[in-house]
C-alpha cells in the first residue's frame, strides 16, 4: 500500500464539568489527511494556514512519533486538508492528529490498538495547546463519548443514545495564535471541595446518562461550576447565548473545549431550530456573528 485517506471528526472536549476527561465526537465537521509513502523525510502539503514544518504541525509531529515509536524507515508525505475551524474548541488539530494516526496505522500494517492510536495522536495536541491532554483526540479517534484515565492512559467509550442532539454556535470572532494556552491559563489552579464535589457529582451523572442512554439526564447535568465561570470572559455575549438557549429548551448549555464555541445539548424531540435561533441572538446582542450548527455525535476516525 503506497497511501492511505482517513478523516477524522470534530469533537466537543470536557461537557462541562468533565475537564480534560471528557469528549463527545461530533457529526459537524471533519478534517481529511492523505499519507503517502516517500523516500525519505516528511513533507507537509496543504492549501490551508497552518504551519508546514512537521515539529509545528499537529500531522507532523504524529508522524515523527510514530515513525520513531515504531521504527518505521520509509518518508512520508502528509497532504491535509481541514474542514474543522481551528482555533474553536472543536477539536480541529485533535483530528487531524487522530486522522494521521489512525492512516499511519493502515499505511504500516501496524493493527494498533484504541488506546495506542490515542497515544499516538495525542502527541500532536502539543502543536497547538502546549500541553497533551486527550479528551478531543480521544474522543476524534474513537468516536461517541469517550473517558480520559490518565496515568496509565486508558480510554473507555460509550455509545451515545441515538436521540441526543447538540447545537454548536460558533462564533466569528478572531482567536488568539495559542488559544488553548490562553483559555487554559485562566483555569483556577486551586478549587475548594465543595465545588469539586458538585462538579463530580454532575461529572458522573453525565456518564451515568450515557450507560442508561438517557439524553436528558446527560443534558440536565452539563453543570461546570468551575472551569466555565472562569472562561466565560473570554467569550462575547456567553451569558446571553446560554440564557436563551435555556429559555428555548435546551437541557444544558456550556463552553464547548476551550471555547470560543457554545454548545448546547438536546434531544430530536427539542424545537433545534428555535435553540439555534436563540443561540444566534444572544451572540448578537454582544454584536458577534456566529454559525450554528445542529448535530447528532459521529462515529470515530476512518480510513476511506
Ligand atoms: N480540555 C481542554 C481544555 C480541551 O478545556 O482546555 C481543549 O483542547
Amino acid at each position: 500500500m503506497n497511501s492511505v485517506i482517513a478523516r477524522a471528526p470534530s469533537s466537543t472536549a470536557n461537557l462541562g464539568p468533565g475537564f480534560d476527561v471528557f469528549g463527545l465526537a461530533l457529526d459537524a465537521f471533519y478534517d481529511t489527511v492523505t499519507l503517502t509513502r516517500q523516500k525519505q523525510g516528511i513533507t507537509i502539503l496543504t492549501d490551508d494556514k497552518i504551519p508546514v514544518s512537521p515539529s509545528k504541525n499537529t500531522a507532523g509531529l504524529v508522524v515523527q512519533y510514530m515513525k520513531k515509536k515504531f521504527k518505521i524507515k520509509s518518508g512520508v508525505q502528509i497532504r491535509i486538508k481541514k474542514g474543522i475551524p481551528a482555533g474553536f474548541g472543536m477539536g480541529s488539530s485533535a483530528a487531524s492528529a487522530a486522522a494521521t494516526a489512525i492512516a499511519f496505522d493502515k499505511l504500516f500494517g501496524l493493527k494498533l490498538d484504541g488506546n495506542t492510536l490515542v497515544e499516538c495522536a495525542g502527541v500532536g495536541e502539543r502543536a497547538s495547546a502546549g500541553s497533551i491532554h486527550y479528551d478531543n483526540v480521544s474522543a476524534s479517534v474513537l468516536g461517541g463519548f469517550v473517558v480520559v484515565r490518565t496515568k496509565p492512559l486508558n480510554v473507555l467509550k460509550i455509545s451515545p443514545p441515538s436521540d441526543l442532539r447538540l447545537v454548536v454556535a460558533v462564533p466569528q470572532i478572531a482567536v488568539p495564535a495559542k488559544k488553548t494556552e490562553v483559555s487554559r491559563s485562566v483555569v483556577p489552579k486551586q478549587i475548594s471541595l465543595s465545588d469539586s464535589v458538585v462538579n463530580l457529582s454532575n461529572a458522573a451523572t453525565i456518564v451515568a446518562g450515557f450507560v442508561q442512554k438517557d439524553s436528558t439526564l446527560i443534558g440536565n447535568s452539563i453543570k461546570d461550576i468551575i472551569v466555565e465561570p472562569a472562561r466565560a470572559h473570554l467569550i462575547p455575549g456567553f451569558f446571553a447565548v446560554k440564557k436563551n438557549a435555556l429559555k428555548a429548551g435546551a437541557l444544558g448549555v456550556t463552553i464547548s473545549g476551550a471555547g470560543p464555541s457554545v454548545i448546547s445539548f438536546a434531544t430530536k424531540k427539542s424545537k433545534l431550530d428555535k435553540i439555534a435561533n436563540a443561540m444566534r441572538k444572544g451572540f448578537a446582542s454582544a454584536k458577534t456573528d456566529c454559525i450554528v450548527v445542529v448535530c447528532k455525535p459521529s462515529d470515530g476516525a476512518k480510513t476511506i
